[in-house]
Parts: C-alpha cells; structure tokens; sequence
C-alpha cells in the first residue's frame, strides 16, 4: 500500500488567522489583536500572503528544531502554520526547481530580529542543502563567517544586546543541484564614529571587549594590552558588562570561527594588532604648546603609549608623532605644512582610530570572501540575504541614522514595488481583471534624499566640495532654501512658516517625516562625517608601517599613487552602494520577513499595543493586506483547493476524474457560492471575501466530522469483521483438532472393539475348528477301538474253535492268584511298626480284597498285641490286670478316673512295718495288707473330716486312728456290698454295710481318699477273689448312706469354689450331706 499522504493546511488548528488576508473585519485593531493573540500562543510568524511577519520572542521557542526542519521541508508553502522555514523552504525549492535566484529581504527596526532571522534562514537552507564532506565544509565556513562579522560589526546599544552597526548582503551561490558552493558578503556602511564615541547605555564594538576578557595573558603582553576595561578611554564604561553576554567565550567561539573560514595564524595575530592599535590610540592625549610665531600647538602628553603603538605596528614612532602635530596641504604643486592643536590632533587620532577599525572591517569581509568565493566557474543560482540595519530614530539623530534610514527607506521602496508588481503580475497572468488599490508609497521621500540635484545627498556633497567656509549650519542653510516646501521636510529655519514657532524643533535640526515615522536631526558632524577626512600625513605614515596589514589598509598613502582628487563622499559612496544593491535585488525573486519588536524592554511575553501599532503603521502592513486582497482576499492553485474542498460535493467526492479547473467549478456550484464571491484564475480560483472561505471551512469542518464517523463506523465495522473473521477461523482451527482428537478416540474404542469381536470370532472358530478336530479324532479312535473290537469279536469268533470252553474261567483264576501274590508280597513290604498303638495301615489296593484287607489288619492288630504282652513279668501283669479292672468300672462313669490311669497302683502308701508307730497295728494283721492308705472319714454329724488308716487284706477292710495305730473298725470283706461314689472328680466314697452284720451297727462308712480308683478297684478284686461275688460299685451324684437308725442322702453339687479345689462337705439337715465338689 502507499504511503497515505496527509494534506495539513495552514488553516488547520489556527490560532487567530494564520494569514492576515483572511481577516475579518481588515482593521488596524483586528490585525493587532491578531498578532497578539498569536504571539500569546507562542505564534511568532504570520503571514500576509507570502510576506512573514515575525514577531521577536525574546526568548527561545522550541520551534527550530532539527524535527521542525524536517516538517518544513519540501512542504507547501500553505501547508503547516506559519513559520520562517516554510519561507525558506519556499524560496529554496524555487531557487532550485525553478532555477529563479531568491534573495531574502529582512527588514524592521533594530532589535526586531533580523540578525536572529538572517541566521535562521541561512541556517535551514544549510540543513536542507545538500551532502558531503566538500558540500560540508563550504557550508560551515558560511555559518563560521557570521560570528567573525558579528564580533567586529556588532555591539550592545540601548536597543539591541547584538545590533549589527553595518549592512550585509550575503550572496549563497548554488549549483544546478542546490548544492552550496560559496557566497559573496557585501558590507554597507560600518557605523564607525561608535569606535571612538558611544552614546550612553552602549558600548564598542564587541571585539575589544572580547579580546580583553577572552585573550590569555601572554596574549594581551604580545598585544602590549591590560585586562582592565578602565584603562581605555575609547571603551564606554558604564555598561561595559553585558547581561548574558560570556565576552570571554565568545572570543573563543570567534577564534574558532577564523580558523574555520580560513584565516592564517599571522593573518589573526596582524588583525588583533590592528585592534589593539585602535584601542591604545585612545589613550593617545595632547596638550597644548604655544610657539613663538604664535599659532597654537599640541604636543603628546605621555609618549609611551605611542611608543608602544608603534612597536606593535611598526611604524616609525617619529614620523606618527609628526602626523599628528602637522597638517600638510598640497595645492598647485605646492606644500604648505601647517601645525594642529590640540582639537585637531584629537580629531586626526579619532580619524585615524575610525579609518583603521572600518578599514579593517572592511578587509575582513573581503578576506572572508576570498575564502568563501565559489571555487567553479559554472553557472551559479544565488541565494541573497540581506540584513541591514533598522530603521533608527535615537534621542540624538545624526549623520549615520540619516543613511540607516534612507536604506530603510530605500527598501520600503522596493517592497511596495515588487509586492505590487508581483500582485500586478498574478493579476495578468491569471487573467483576472486589476482592480486599483490606494497605498502610501514612499517613493518621494526617497526623491528628497537622494534626488541628484535636490536630495539632501546631493547638496551635502556640494556643501563639501564647496570652496569657502564650510559647516554644518551653512549646510542647513542650504537644505532650508532648496528642500522648504517638500511635504516630508520640516525646518525651523526654513522660509515656509508652518514650522517658525514648533519649539520642539530646535534650530540646529531639520526634521524627515520618514515612511516609518519622524526624525529629527542635528545637523552637526553632517558635514565632516561625509567627507570622512583622513589627513594625507596620517594615511602615509600608515603606508610607511611596517606591517604589512596596515600598509595594505592605506593604499593611498603611497607617494607615488598619489592623487590630488578627492575621494568620494560617504553620502555618495553609500547612495551608489545602496543603488546597486537595489538593482541586485530587483532582478531576483523577493522573500519578506518583516520583523516586530513587541516591546522596547526586550522582555519575553511583552506586547505593547501601542508599539507594534506604530511599526504595523509604517511598515504598511495593512495596505500590503490590502494590496494582497484587492478584490479577491484568497487565492489558491486549483489541485490544494480542489483537495482541500472535495468532501464537500458528490461529484468530486472521493475522486475527481477531470481537470482540477472543472472539479472547483462543480464544486462551487454544488454549494451554491453566489457568483460574486469567486473568480477562476488560470491556474487558482480567487476567493472575494474571507467569509467565503471560512464557510467553506466550517463545512469542510462539520463533513470532516462526519467523515471520521464514517471512517470510525467503517473501522469498527472492518475491526469487528476481522476479529469475527479470526474467531471463525480460529473456531474452525479449534473445531477441526477437537473432531479430529473425537475421531481418533472412536476410532480408538471402534478398532478395540473390532479387535475384541475380531478375538472372539477367531476364538469362537478356532474352538470350533477344534471341536471338529477332535469330534473327528474321537470318530477315528471310536472306529479304531471299534474296529479293534470288531477285529477281536471276528479273531475270536475265528478262534473259538480252538480254545476249549472254560479257557476264559482259567484266565480268570489264574489273574485272580497273580493279583493275590501279587498283594501279599507287597503287603509284606509295606507292614507298619509292632506298636501295638500304631494306627497305620497301609491302603487296599483292590477294592475286592476290601475283607480281606480288614481282616489282615485285625490279625496283625491281636498278633502285635500278643507279641507284646509276652514281653509283661507276672507283676507287670498283675498291675496291668488291676488297671485294666480299673477301666472297666470307672471308664466314662467317673470324673475322676482319667486322673489316675498314668499313677501307677502302689497299694500300700503307708509303709506300717516299717513305722514303729503302727507296730501294735502290723502285730494285729497278720495277713498280707493290700492297701495302707490314710483316708478322711467324714463325720456323720457335721461332715468334718478325721484322718483315718485305711488297711485292705485279704479278708478285711480295716480303719484304724492314725496317730495311735489303734483299730476303730474291721469290717469283714464278705459284710461290704456296696460302694458308692459320685460320677464327678472327688475322692468320696461310701461303703455300705450289709445289714445286721457286726461291723453296721456303727452305719455305713463315708470316706474320701487320694487313691479313690485304685482303693476301689483293689476293693472289688479282693472281694471277687475271696468271696466270689461282684462287688456292687454304684456311680450316682445322690446315693442314701445308712448312719445308726437313719438314712442320710449324700448330695454331689458342682460348682462350689470355696474352698479352692479341695470339695467340702456339710451337713445341711437330718436327711442331707451336701458335697461341693469344683
Ligand atoms: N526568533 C527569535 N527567537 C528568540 N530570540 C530572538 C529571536 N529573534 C531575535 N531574538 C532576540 O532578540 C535580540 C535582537 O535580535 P537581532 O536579530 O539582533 O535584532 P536586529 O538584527 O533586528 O537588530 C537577539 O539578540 C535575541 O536575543
Ligand atoms: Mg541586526
């Protein structure tokens, strides 16, 4: 896409009118407030037309900036608000494009700018010219030329820190490319008498300041100078001191400056020579010496100044001293030497301080030049700049404001010349119809100055070349009869009454009613000051210097070129350097900047009404408004208005096809502007009245607006459709991952759910096709063991015949007996341990020797069993007898009786022989005693316990106390019939005695032992054996005991833990014994 050009125009965002022709209504108020309404917002430049008006800030604005440079450049002229770049901009594209030479003329009083301007310009024609180290160089040593010509042309006066005291025309010359090449200065008119006079307020010329403060002091020796400002009289003291003024810096910056243009070492160091020179000449004082022939003489106070000034500049001290004390005049081939006083030796050093400092300005600006001339011969396109001084109107007016102000005169001439003539010329070319407009020119104000036989000019010289007494007064004289009745002359001496009783004027003065207001001046100085008289004697003592500046300085001064004809006047030397100036300028293209001191304080953010008013008024801007509107206040080239106003009318907008000339023309009919208003040059239409144009802004205004609605709905709606546009693709972006991620996991489950089908389909057919398989093995074996049986039925049925009938029975028998061998010889092999315990039994290996098997166990079992008894001694067998008696009473009957199947049957506890206690007892039994045992006898009465021996023979059952051994109770085995004892783990027992006998008058016994299976289980042996009868032993939990008469019921309870383990008894009535047994 191509790069959108943006079309500004100075009437965007204008403060006030950017323009002055668009002012409405044209009044000196309303141009006023215009201006200041602009310089309020920091708006210096307006423009009328082309022309610039620039207002000085006394300050710096941000508005030169090398980014401003950049907006300026190649820009319209109409195009950015008003600025001294747009005019620059403007008059070096044409310069370069048009190949037309410009020339920049920069007017306004003094301190208005035109320095500051002048810079400006030649500044940004620098920034926009071209390139290149040669380019470079030229352009620097142009810029460089400025401090040099400002520190020796300029000074402080009351109006201006930096007033330039000197005209300069500055030539740029460029190549057809608009390239720099070099320039030519042109310098008018150094104001000269302010080197050895300075009015109060002022100072010198900023050099000799500069070289005091900025100069080392080796420097200010060679100089033979002191730093102290006071020791020179031809320095102004009391405002020596510049506010913001860095004197030493500056000295360096114009070093520097030299340097850069070209100046050799020897050429500066003759230059400050000179300078010095002219200041020491100020210290130069005469004094008065009377002769013998009675004419006054003047001789020098103190020679060592003059001795030092000769020193520095070589000159021969005696011949200096001489041309100050005589006067040498040559007439007719005649000298006369007459002597000075001491008047006119003040008046020759003060000639000479003057001639040497302009001379040496002068040669400056010629050497500057040498250095800055163009190096080619080509054609050049040139660039002038001129700034001259300003138009000057002081307390005291003298010669030199009368020639500054006859230049500003001049130049007011030449810009209502060439503004009308440009208008003119516009006019004529675009066909449109020259309306006569009314203006002040000044054209006969000049005529009074420089008319070749009445001017003012004119009869100064002829006063000067006059023989006779000439002064100043016999000039005024002069001017009163010739110039009396010229409108713009006012004497009081003159023959015309009007001015007889002005008491303002007073008689030595005459009056110029100037375009640019009145001034009065004293004719004294007139005189000598034009015929700037240096005597011949000091001009050749100069010559004689040896140094080679200075010499070169005063050509005239050499006797052999010398001339006896006057040189010309400065009046006249400056009207004819002003007359080619003019020339010059006419040939070329003019650019105005036409500068306005807003105040007399040089202060910043100061506009006085009053003063801009006067300056508006003399410098014509009005009428140059006016002029510039006759007829028609606006004018612009058909393709910016036709750009500018397109939006306005349908047809034009948003592309116009046709010539611009036509699209204008639809587009003021679509508007309806009444016919009057407008007129349609060649090339611009030609607008009447501001108002006009200013309705064509507020439309373009108000469309604008509705344009960026436009603009901003087509954007919302492009910036909404994009982003939606985006959001969709995204959407689809985002849709198509997220189907294809939804795919990929169907498709996922679809393939394992295919792969599982798949398996059980592959499955299901591979079972199958086993199934078949082995269905088809199965047919096969079938029809094999078929086939086998069928193959045997058929042998058999073959052979039959040959067996006999019974052969299979044979078979038979004869497997039968192998298995049975068979069995027996592995039975004998796997027989268990002869444990009569073992439970072992090896399994049955046919299920028809089931029997047999038992059988063979049962045998083995009595076999083993047998073996092993044969092994028991008689004891051994006797004891086992006793036991196995034991188990078949008590076994699953008696608590009481697992206890006591591992206690071996002992019998006798209580070894009776042997205690010699029992003696008497053992005496009493003499049979064999089976058991001795202590047991308790439970008391009938009460339950209680008493120990007892219990004795078992062979016959009897035998109680006897244990202490004593004495026998309570023997009780004949036969009389017993019964013993009864609980099922439960206790040791009681009852023995009940048959009734009637001896032994049952005392009732039955109840006792308890340890030994209660043992003692009962002898008890029913012995009794067995001796009396043949089975003794009744009864196991009940409830049995009746018989005591004496009663029958008493022993009553087992379980449960009771009283005692510990040991079972208590208790009598709980007549009828019942109650054991507790645990
Ligand atoms: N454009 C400007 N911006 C800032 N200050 C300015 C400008 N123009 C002039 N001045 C100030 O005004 C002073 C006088 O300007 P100058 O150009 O020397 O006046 P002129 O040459 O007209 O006598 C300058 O020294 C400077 O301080
Ligand atoms: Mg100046």
């Amino acid at each position: 896409m191509a790069k959108m050009e943006v079309k500004t125009s100075l009437l965007d965002d204008m403060i006030g009118v950017g323009d002055m022709v668009l002012l409405e209504p044209l009044d000196e108020d309303s141009f006023i407030n215009n201006l200041k309404k602009r310089f309020d917002h920091n708006e210096v430049y307006t423009y009328i037309g082309s022309v610039v008006i620039s207002i000085n800030p006394y300050r710096s604005l941000p508005i030169y900036t090398p980014e401003k440079v950049e907006e300026y450049r190649n820009r319209n002229f109409y195009e950015l608000s008003p600025h001294i770049f747009a005019l620059s901009d403007e008059a070096y594209r044409s310069l370069r494009d048009q190949d037309k030479d410009q020339c920049i003329l920069i007017t306004g009083e003094s301190g208005a700018g035109k320095t500051e301007a002048s810079k400006l310009v030649m500044s940004y024609v620098a920034a926009v010219c071209g390139k290149g180290a040669e380019v470079n160089q030229v352009k620097e040593q142009l810029l460089q030329s400025n401090p040099v010509l400002e520190a020796f042309g300029n000074a402080k006066t009351v109006r201006n820190d930096n007033s330039s005291r000197f005209g300069k025309y500055m030539d740029i010359e460029f190549d057809f490319k608009g390239d720099p090449l070099g320039g030519v200065i042109s310098n008018y008119l150094l104001e000269k008498s302010r080197v050895v006079k300075q009015p109060r307020g002022e100072r010198n010329f900023h050099i000799f300041y500069q070289i005091l403060s900025g100069a080392s002091e080796d420097f200010l020796c060679k100089l033979k100078l002191e730093q102290d400002f006071s020791r020179y009289n031809y320095l102004g003291l009391d405002s020596a001191k510049v506010n913001g003024v860095d004197d030493a810096a500056n000295f360096r910056t114009v070093r520097n400056a030299m340097q850069i243009v070209g100046f050799m070492d020897h050429e500066t160091q003759s230059v400050f020579e000179v300078v010095a020179a002219v200041l020491k000449l100020g210290n130069i004082e005469f004094k008065p010496e009377s002769r013998v022939n009675g004419l006054d003489e003047s001789k020098i106070k103190d020679k060592n100044e003059l001795k030092e000034i000769c020193e520095l500049t070589g000159i021969d001290q005696s011949v200096l001293e001489r041309a100050f004390s005589f006067r040498t005049v040559e007439a007719k081939q005649e000298k006369v030497s007459t002597t000075l006083n001491v008047a006119q030796a003040y008046y020759a050093r003060d000639a000479l301080a003057k001639n040497l400092y302009s001379r040496l300005f002068s040669w400056l600006v010629t050497r500057i030049n040498e250095s800055i001339k163009a190096q080619t011969k080509v054609r050049k396109k040139v660039m002038g700049v001129l700034d001259i001084y300003g138009f000057e109107i002081f307390e005291d007016n003298s010669f030199e404001q009368f020639i500054i102000n006859y230049c500003n005169e001049k130049l007011q001439q030449i810009f209502i010349e060439l503004t009308l003539k440009e208008e003119q010329e516009e006019y004529i070319r675009e066909g449109i119809e020259w309306t006569h407009i009314e203006y002040f020119n000044n054209a006969i104000i000049c005529d009074l100055i420089e008319n070749n036989q009445t001017g003012i000019l004119a009869m100064l010289d002829e006063e000067c070349l006059r023989p006779g007494t000439v002064t100043d007064d016999t000039f005024l004289e002069k001017l009163n009869q010739v110039c009396a009745t010229h409108q713009h002359f006012e004497s009081r001496m003159s023959k015309c009454s009007r001015f007889l009783n002005d008491t303002t004027l007073p008689h030595s003065c005459f009056r110029i009613q100037h375009y640019a207001g009145k001034v009065m001046y004293q004719v004294e100085g007139f005189v000598d000051k034009n015929n700037d008289l240096l005597y011949r004697d000091l001009s050749q003592a100069m010559w004689k210097a040896n140094h080679s500046l200075i010499k070169a300085l005063f050509p005239e001064g050499n006797p052999a070129k010398i001339n006896l004809k006057r040189p010309p006047t400065a009046g006249s030397q400056f009207k004819a350097s002003v007359a080619t100036l003019m020339k010059n300028l006419q040939t070329k293209n003019p650019n105005y900047i036409r500068c306005i001191k807003p105040n007399d304080k040089k202060a910043a953010h100061v506009f006085n009404d009053a003063l801009v008013c006067h300056q508006i008024r003399y410098l014509g801007l009005l009428e140059n408004v006016r002029v510039r509107r006759a007829g028609y206040a606006f004018r612009q080239a058909y393709e910016p208005c036709l750009e500018r106003y397109k939006m306005l009318c349908k047809q034009t907008w948003p592309h116009w096809r046709g010539p611009a000339r036509a699209g204008v023309e639809v587009l003021f009919n679509e508007l309806e502007i009444p016919e009057e208003e407008f007129s349609f040059g060649r090339s611009k239409i030609f607008i009447r009245n501001p108002r006009t144009l200013f309705k064509l802004e507020d439309l373009r205004k108000q469309r604008l607006e509705d344009l960026a609605t436009l603009i901003e709905k087509i954007y919302r709606g492009w910036k909404c459709r994009t982003r939606f546009l985006l959001m969709k693709k995204s959407q689809i972006v985002i849709a198509s991952w997220y189907r294809r991620y939804a795919q990929q996991k169907k498709y996922q489950k679809i393939k394992s759910s295919a792969i599982i089908v798949q398996s059980y389909i592959r499955g299901w057919k591979a079972r199958k096709l086993l199934r078949e398989l082995k269905h088809q093995r199965r047919c096969n074996e079938a029809a094999t063991i078929i086939a086998a049986y069928w193959h045997g039925t058929q042998v058999r049925r073959e052979y039959r015949k040959f067996f006999r009938a019974n052969a299979g029975r044979k078979i038979y028998e004869f497997t039968l007996q192998r298995l049975i061998q068979k069995y027996f010889l592995e039975m004998k092999n796997k027989m268990p341990s002869l444990s009569p315990i073992d439970k072992n039994w090896p399994a049955r290996p046919y299920l028809f020797l089931d029997s047999t098997h038992k059988e063979l166990k049962r045998i083995f079992h009595l076999w083993r069993c047998k073996k092993y008894r044969d092994q028991f001694t008689d004891q051994q067998k006797l004891i086992y007898e006793e036991k196995l008696e034991a188990s078949e009473l008590f076994k699953d009957k008696k608590a009481l009786y697992p206890a006591s199947v591992g206690q071996p049957f002992q019998g006798a506890y209580l070894e009776i022989s042997k205690n010699p206690k029992y003696k008497k007892l053992k005496d009493a039994v003499d049979e064999k005693i089976i058991i001795a045992e202590v047991v308790n006898k439970i008391n009938r009465a009460n339950g209680k316990a008493t120990s007892r021996i219990f004795l078992l023979t062979k016959n009897n059952v035998l109680l006897a106390d244990q202490k004593s051994g004495n026998i309570k109770s023997e009780v004949p085995l036969g009389d017993v019939i019964k013993v009864s004892m609980s099922s439960q783990n206790d040791g009681f027992f009852a023995v009940h005695l048959k009734e009637g006998s001896g032994a049952a008058g005392k009732g039955d016994f109840l006792l308890s032992s340890d030994h209660l299976i043992e003692m009962a289980t002898k008890l029913y042996r012995t009794t067995l054996s001796q009396t043949k009868q089975k003794l009744n032993i009864e196991i009940s939990d409830e049995f009746l005991v018989q005591f004496r008469q009663d029958k008493v019921c022993v009553k087992f309870i379980q449960g009771s833990q009283k005692n510990g383990n040991i079972p208590t008894c208790k009598r709980k009535n007549n009828r019942l014994l109650e054991v507790a047994v645990p």
